[in-house]
């Protein structure tokens, strides 16, 4: 597989076409952004932390029959996946209440959910990624009934092999968000699963070890980052 040209550069990572037109090259890059890219900041080693974290996690997922694009690592900061149709929506399951829940709902942060909540998210920094239903997602065609009720099931099941994971390095999976794409014809887990786009919390401390430290100006992100994948066994070198 050659790495051609750039085709899209997000906030954290840019991507690359290939010689083959099904697959495509994910660079993780030290970028770290929040609040709808308002605050960016490069953070040393995370790019690398990222994309090996991120294909331990994939890799877990498509061993519980999960459909992900990610195909393998290629280097520290790079890894070929599946060329995918995105669809435009994000996928968010929350165990515990955090974040945009919190502000919304006027709910004690920590409150468990039970059951999980599923909740959806147009993904467009310039309105700030509003919440949106799935009638919307209906209505605008961003997805089918049948496309959406797969990234749900999808979504759940993520949530219910990742909580056990994250169990067993004695952290609680607050919330995560999810994006799914098309390819050729299947609902396929695309994008990134890391502390990123993630809570968790340390079960006994509550101690935050995601990107809330980034947003919140907690610091030692990265440290947090590398924490989380030494309690499960993630190989950074
Ligand atoms: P929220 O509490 O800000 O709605 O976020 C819920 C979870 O989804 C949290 O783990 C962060 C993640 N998320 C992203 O990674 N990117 C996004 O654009 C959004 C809306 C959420
Ligand atoms: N990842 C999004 C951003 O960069 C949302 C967030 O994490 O706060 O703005």
């Amino acid at each position: 597989m050659e790495k051609r040209e750039l085709l899209y550069t997000g906030k954290a990572k840019s991507v690359y076409a290939t010689d083959d037109a099904d697959h495509l090259v994910i660079l993780f890059r030290n970028d770290t952004s929040a609040f709808d890219g308002k605050k960016v900041e490069q953070l040393d080693r995370k790019g690398m932390v990222n994309n090996k974290f991120n294909a331990f996690i994939m890799e877990k997922l498509a061993a519980a029959g999960i459909p992900v694009h990610q195909e393998k690592l290629l280097s520290d900061n790079e890894s070929l996946v599946k060329r995918l149709t995105m669809i435009p929506v994000e996928c968010v399951v929350r165990n515990f209440a955090a974040g945009s829940l919190v502000r919304r709902l006027g709910v004690e942060e920590g409150k468990e959910l039970l059951p999980p909540t599923f909740e959806l998210f147009l993904k467009n920094d310039a309105l700030g990624d509003p919440m949106v239903n799935e009638y919307h997602v209906r209505s605008f065609g961003w997805a089918t009934d049948e496309q959406l009720q797969r990234m749900k099931e999808l979504s759940f099941k993520v949530n219910e092999v990742l909580k056990q994971l994250f169990d067993g390095g004695n952290m609680l999976l607050v919330d995560f968000k999810l994006e799914f794409g098309l390819f050729h014809g299947d609902i396929v887990l695309g994008d990134e699963f890391s502390p990123d786009g993630c809570r968790l919390w340390d079960k006994d401390t509550r101690k935050k070890l995601d990107k809330d430290r980034f947003r919140q100006g907690l610091g030692g992100v990265v440290e947090a980052y590398e924490e989380v994948g030494h309690r499960l066994g993630v190989k950074f070198d």
